[in-house]
């Protein structure tokens, strides 16, 4: 059978993608490999968001054209947004790939590799815009998608205890800038009885921290006709419910979490649904983009710099301990300095656990390259986006540093440095990814997206034992570990390797730059 080298760029969603066609190949025999010359089928999922991702994935495929006029047998696929946004165009331009398949359609892979191994011949599965999916999923069992999303199988260490139910699929928000609803197509809400059932299968299988999905996640909602005593009824379930159903149904699961709410038309009921039921995580990433409101209005994004922040304050005055997380877009076009200083005044005031920053970046097919000229230089662009990025790391400090002699419980992951297949980033060789997993920034460069390095110092007196310590070395029976809080931080402690999996209670003993040491409660 083949060996297949998966690669994935990009978000949460392609994450989560690449998990489900891995278990469906695996199923069909084909083994995975992390080395790519040992691979007959290299695949990128790949990501359209801004062109350095794609720039990435472009290099790739170059190396991979000299590999395969040596090997004229290695198959290679693109599938995910860059696929879907590019779509046959990239077939005629390089022609040694040999499959396409858009993130709408990779229930079809399988076919398009099988007969691509058969005849040969390039293959394409796209949506090419038009989905053929209805707004809600009625018809689970005939949507091949949905399949996907129920077939899956779960690996609790791999997955470092955690997974991602997607709720919503696809976008309608038309974000200028944004290529997610062409590539993603239209918002389509999941039934709320298929995601349960997902929600139940993971739990039994040992998951203890379940992230729901969506670009805008806190639109979900879904209508379905019942039958009823007086006739035909339509049951409607909104996010807020789904949440409190989820939290009912599943007594057992520690953590609930959600991601990507959208600043408008966020209401109280979520708010209060979270704030009574204490397994949902104290978390909420909510990307305010820019802090002008007439950049807001230019990305089309529907809110003012002032209703966000009163969302911000509404949110804590309801769930006091939650914690934010944002995204940042520097030097959209026509963005004066003016504009920028409310972004930092508005980062500022948000006093974010963690911020990702991103300079603009124009992208085919939007309405913002064909509107508005790519105006603002580079150079500034990345002056503002250091800039930014010297705000956001000054409060995380500050809120790390706050947390120095509290007791927080985290779920511990395991060995620090080790990398699970699953969702979380990891503390690796001295680098802390800060990122509590943007909706677009697995496979990103450091530049701005929030990854940084602890200082000499720290370095100096901290690491060499930790690495000793990654590298397996005992010490006593305890290794170092880390955990994760529900409002997302990184924790690093010491303790033996069997805490893996469990919620730990640990007191915070101090916090370096974005990385923070605890000690497990009562010792180890
Ligand atoms: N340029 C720069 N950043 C972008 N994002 C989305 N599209 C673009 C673009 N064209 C950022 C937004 C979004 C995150 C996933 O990526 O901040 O929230
Ligand atoms: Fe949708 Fe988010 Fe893109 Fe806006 S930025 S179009 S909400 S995916």
């Amino acid at each position: 059978m083949k060996n297949i080298y998966l690669e994935t760029f990009g978000c949460q969603m392609n994450v989560l993608d690449s998990e489900l066609v891995s278990g469906q190949l695996s199923a069909l025999g084909y083994r995975f490999t992390s080395d790519i010359n040992a691979a007959q089928v290299v695949l990128y999922n790949t990501c359209s968001v801004r062109e350095l991702s794609e720039q990435k994935v472009l290099s790739r495929l170059g190396r991979l054209k000299i590999r395969k006029a040596g090997q004229p047998e290695l198959v290679i696929g693109v599938i995910g947004c860059m696929a879907e946004r590019d779509g046959v165009r990239m077939l005629r331009r390089l022609p040694h790939v040999d499959l396409l398949c858009g993130p709408g359609e990779l229930d079809q892979l399988p076919a398009l590799l099988e007969n691509v191994l058969v005849t040969g011949k390039q293959q394409h599965a796209l949506a090419g815009n038009t989905s053929r999916r209805t707004h809600t999923l009625e018809a689970v069992e005939e949507d091949g998608l949905e399949l996907l999303d129920l077939s899956r199988s779960f690996s609790p260490v791999e997955s470092k205890f955690q997974a991602y139910i997607r709720i919503v699929r696809g976008c309608n928000k038309f974000c200028t800038y944004c290529v997610v609803p062409y590539t993603r197509g239209p918002e389509v809400s999941r039934s709320p009885q298929a995601i349960l059932d997902e929600a139940r299968k993971l739990v039994d299988a040992g998951c203890l921290e379940i992230t729901l999905l969506g670009q805008t996640v806190n639109h979900y909602v879904h209508e379905e006709t019942i039958s009823a005593a007086g006739g035909p009824a339509l049951r409607r379930t909104t996010f807020a419910d789904l949440l409190y159903r989820l939290h009912e149904l599943l007594p057992e699961l520690p953590r609930l979490r959600f991601l990507t709410s959208f600043p408008a038309d966020f209401g109280d009921d979520i708010l209060q649904v979270m704030a009574q039921n204490p397994r949902i995580c104290r978390y909420l990433h909510i990307p305010a983009q820019s802090g002008s409101d007439r950049i807001l209005k230019m990305m089309n994004r529907g809110y003012t710099c002032e209703s966000y922040l009163e969302l911000l304050e509404r949110a804590r005055n309801i769930v006091p301990d939650i914690a934010f997380a944002g995204d940042a877009i520097v030097g959209f076009p026509t963005e004066t300095d003016a504009d920028y200083q409310t972004t930092r005044e508005l980062v500022q005031a948000a006093r974010y656990k963690n911020c990702f920053i991103f300079k603009y970046s124009p992208r085919p097919g939007t309405l913002a390259i064909k509107r508005y000229p790519d105006d603002v230089p580079e150079a500034l662009k990345r002056e503002r986006n250091n800039d930014l990025l010297k705000v956001q790391n000054q409060i995380c400090h500050e809120l790390n540093r706050q947390l120095v002699g509290k007791t927080v419980t985290v779920l511990c992951e395991g060995p620090s440095g080790w990398e699970g297949t699953g969702a979380a980033d990891s503390v690796i060789a001295g680098h802390t990814t800060v990122a509590a997993r943007p909706m677009a920034a697995v496979g990103e460069a450091v530049g701005g997206s929030g990854t940084v390095e602890l200082g000499p110092r720290l370095a100096a007196a901290f690491l060499p034992a930790a690495d000793k310590r990654r590298q397996g070395a005992v010490d006593g029976g305890r290794v170092q570990l880390t955990g994760r809080t529900t409002a997302d931080q990184i924790v690093v402690f010491d303790g033996p390797p069997e805490m893996r999996g469990k919620m730990v209670p640990v007191r915070v003993k101090a916090a370096h730059g974005m990385t923070i040491f605890a000690d497990v409660v009562g010792g180890v």
